[in-house]
């Protein structure tokens, strides 16, 4: 079975990342959606199985104030770049950890380096074939946002092409990211309805093979039944109009409501987005 290049399955949060989910818990990210959750599991548990905490640097790509920047730099200098440090949940300034705040996270400031750039700038101030690894936090299918000629298939391949300029031999490349969820294949092709952000989990793993990289498993994005009407997400669409639209409360956090919600409006069924994880290696 697919370890690492596959869709959010319904074991994640109490088996294979539960030790991940239960430390996030434990510094206060508990009350943070499961999809931020699931994410930042999924790229520790990388760290974790491929042992790069031993690694000299890496790159948290549009890092933000996640706390993975400053929980990897107990043992790694983190480059986290970033084009505005606005975060989407509070967060003490001066710490940059969640608010209120958990346990104190393990951390070593000196290895932290705040780049506040574009990405496609910081990226040629570094030396080429240097760095460890870098990762993604559902950032990069953010970045070409407004930009009319491209569309985000290019910012997948093209951040994965500098990533594989920037990783030394045997460095990896984790991405974390929302995916359009393949119920949603019959009703469109990406990007129509849903503004440009959403691409499917296949266009974003074939736009990172195209650079070279290499991915540590066969990829797997056969939802579980589970998510056709029970998912994570907080937002569906109306096949008949292809309205957005988001009920009164997040189906991530109050499941039962949501149901009862859904039953009663038979209309908005199926879901936008799911979660996707994706590895790769420089060989
Ligand atoms: C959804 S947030 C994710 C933040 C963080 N990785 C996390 O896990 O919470 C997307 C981030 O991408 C950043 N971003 C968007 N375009 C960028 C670009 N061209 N270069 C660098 N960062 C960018 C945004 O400022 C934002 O912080």
């Amino acid at each position: 079975m697919t370890k690492y290049n596959r869709i959010v399955r319904t074991t994640d949060f109490t088996d294979e990342f539960a030790p991940q989910i239960a430390l996030l818990k434990k510094y206060g990210y508990g009350d943070l959606n499961y999809d931020a959750l699931w994410k930042w599991a999924g790229i520790m548990q990388v760290v974790k199985d491929f042992k790069l905490e031993a690694s000299k640097s890496c790159i948290d790509i549009g890092g933000g104030c996640s706390p993975l920047h400053i929980l990897f730099s107990a043992h790694t200098k983190v480059y986290n770049n970033d084009i505005n440090f606005n975060n989407w949940f509070p967060i003490d300034v001066e710490t940059k950890c969640i608010l209120p705040p958990g346990e104190p996270m393990p951390r070593k400031q000196e290895n932290i380096v705040y780049v506040g750039a574009n990405f496609y700038d910081f990226i040629k101030t570094l030396e080429e074939g240097t760095v460890d690894f870098c990762y993604d936090g559902c950032s990069v299918i953010h970045f070409n946002e407004g930009r009319h000629t491209h569309s985000h298939n290019d910012a997948a391949n093209e951040v994965a092409a500098a990533v594989k300029r920037m990783l030394r031999p045997g460095g990896m490349y984790i991405s974390c990211c929302d995916v359009l969820h393949p119920s949603y294949k019959p009703l469109h092709e990406p990007w129509q309805s849903y503004g440009t952000e959403f691409n499917f989990a296949e266009n974003i793993f074939d736009d990172i093979l195209k650079t070279g990289l290499v991915p540590v498993d066969e990829p797997d994005y056969v939802m579980e039944p589970f998510f056709d009407d029970l998912t994570h997400s907080c937002l569906t669409i109306a096949p008949g109009d292809h309205r957005q639209w988001t009920p009164p409360f997040s189906k991530r956090n109050h499941l039962p409501e949501y149901h009862a919600f859904a039953q009663e409006h038979t209309d908005f069924t199926r879901e936008v987005f799911t979660s996707a994880r994706f590895v790769f290696k420089k060989v």
